[in-house]
């Protein structure tokens, strides 16, 4: 179910869409349910339909329209058509991400000898969920909205998480009992617990085993707790994997980051995407770091931002180096301080150190670039490539307009605009004369009259 209007996030976006850990809700809702290779995922849409379908639209799910919404007992009723007559239907609720797909698995089991099968949680304060209701033997008999109950039922510690299983054919006899008598004016599915009751049909609950696996998102608050929760769950892991963070708690991981051993990482670095460390790297403070692969030993020093991009072992980047899509950098590498690298690579042990812009450019080994240097790989229209060949030193303030060579171990003055090819292993240089005009003196402001 994921057409809720997400009332309580106060938001434009969609509920489902809201990110943790840098995915949706919802992909982490379907991720679980794919899992158990269902024959078939409906999504009920309602609230900015359009773009919860488009976010998911390469999965194979069958989506289905709810409007208005009125409730989650009338969000199944729209799936009704798309659900076959045989088997066992899960319910899930889009809004509770990191319900795992072994818990779920003991749903549909037990939900198979014709019962309905609740997860449940205990909590000593349920907060605002729905309060699960036991008879003198302890058996289930209803669930309670938290806006319904009374001050005893809000006192009971046993709640309903949002994930069911019945059978097929039970759900699509019930839905049309359900009815809107409650604070809300809503069909509740959690109504379909009074209806197996009284049709004596087995109404039983797994324990779901930590408060995290069930936790709903249903404000920014929650929403935030569950990211925290999340980065140390994930923190944990790394240094168990043996890596060095220098603080656990500020660390921000929004995809996959693999790392060796023996990595260390400083403050308040954020890994976006598929993101590699070799062993022995080292990662200063304020970094960001999306879809690279960072070789042994290499160290990437504070405030710096790379993308797309892999580096090569003990390479040397930053501080504030601008590493973007295509940056394809050797072993010994060295990429200084704003320095910007852009679908370029460079040999082993080529240095670009300081305040330089490298785009579209193949760099050999053991070259030298200077302070200043500019490709001008754009003529305004099309973007051309430039060539670098292995020990070459390039002066400060150089320009290479491209398409330009320059050729093996040739060297260019300091403040050359490159526009032909440079030979190998002569010096290239726009002469310019230095002149001086005796005299000259310099000018002075002018006293305010008195
Ligand atoms: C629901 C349960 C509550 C449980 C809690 C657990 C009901 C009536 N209540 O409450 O017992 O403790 O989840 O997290 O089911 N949705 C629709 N269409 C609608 C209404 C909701 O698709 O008309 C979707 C929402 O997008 C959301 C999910 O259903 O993904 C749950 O809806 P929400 O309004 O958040 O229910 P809760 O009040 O949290
Ligand atoms: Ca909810």
């Amino acid at each position: 179910m994921a057409a809720g209007l997400g009332q309580r996030m106060n938001s434009e976006l969609p509920k489902v869409l809201h990110p943790l850990a840098g995915q949706p809700l919802l992909a982490y809702v379907l991720n679980a349910v794919e899992a158990l290779k269902p024959d078939k995922a409906i999504v009920v849409v309602g609230h900015h339909a359009e773009q919860v379908a488009d976010a998911f639209a390469a999965r194979g799910l069958t989506f289905v329209l709810q409007r208005p919404q009125l409730g989650t007992g009338h969000a199944v009723m729209q799936a009704v058509p798309e659900l076959p007559d045989e088997g066992v239907v899960l319910i899930l609720n889009g809004d509770v991400p990191l319900v795992q797909s072994s818990t779920l698995a003991l749903l549909v089991e037990r939900a198979r000898s014709d019962a309905l099968i609740l997860l449940n949680h205990e909590l000593d304060d349920a907060g605002s969920y729905g309060r699960v209701i036991r008879d003198n033997h302890a058996n289930i008999r209803k669930i309670v909205e938290f806006k319904d109950a009374t001050a005893d039922e809000r006192a009971i510690r046993e709640w309903y998480t949002g994930s069911m299983a019945l059978p097929a054919a039970r759900l699509k006899g019930w839905l049309g009992k359900l009815g809107t008598d409650n604070k809300q004016n809503e069909y509740y599915l959690t109504g379909l617990v009074e209806l197996a009751v009284t049709e004596k049909v087995r109404v039983d609950a797994v324990m779901a085993a930590t408060e995290w696996e069930v936790q709903g998102v249903n404000s920014r608050g929650e929403q935030a707790a569950l990211e925290r929760m999340i980065q140390r769950q994930r923190a944990a892991s790394l240094m168990a994997a043996g890596v060095t963070l220098a603080d656990p708690a500020r660390i921000d991981i929004r995809g996959a980051l693999t790392c060796q051993r023996d990595v260390t990482i400083d403050v308040n670095c954020v890994f976006e995407g598929d993101v590699e460390l070799a062993a022995n790297v080292r990662i200063g403070p304020h970094c960001v770091i999306r879809n690279a692969n960072i070789r042994e030993g290499a160290v990437i020093e504070a405030f710096s931002h790379i993308d797309g991009a892999s580096v090569g072992a003990h390479a040397r980047i930053g501080p504030y180096a601008r590493l973007r899509p295509g940056a394809e950098l050797g072993n010994d590498v060295h990429i200084g301080n704003f320095v910007e690298v852009k679908a370029s690579s460079f040999g082993a042990g080529s240095k670009a150190n300081h305040l330089a812009y490298i785009g579209d450019t193949t760099v050999g080994r053991q070259v030298n670039i200077g302070a200043g240097t500019i490709t001008c790989n754009y003529d305004g229209a099309n973007k051309h490539r430039t060539v670098i060949e292995d020990n070459v030193h390039i002066g400060s303030d150089v320009q290479l307009v491209a398409p330009v060579t320059v050729k093996a171990g040739a060297t260019i003055a300091a403040g050359t605009t490159v526009w032909r090819d440079a030979e190998a292993g002569e010096l290239t240089l726009n002469p310019k004369q230095q002149t001086v005009r005796a005299g000259w003196t310099r000018p002075v402001k002018k006293k305010a009259d008195a």
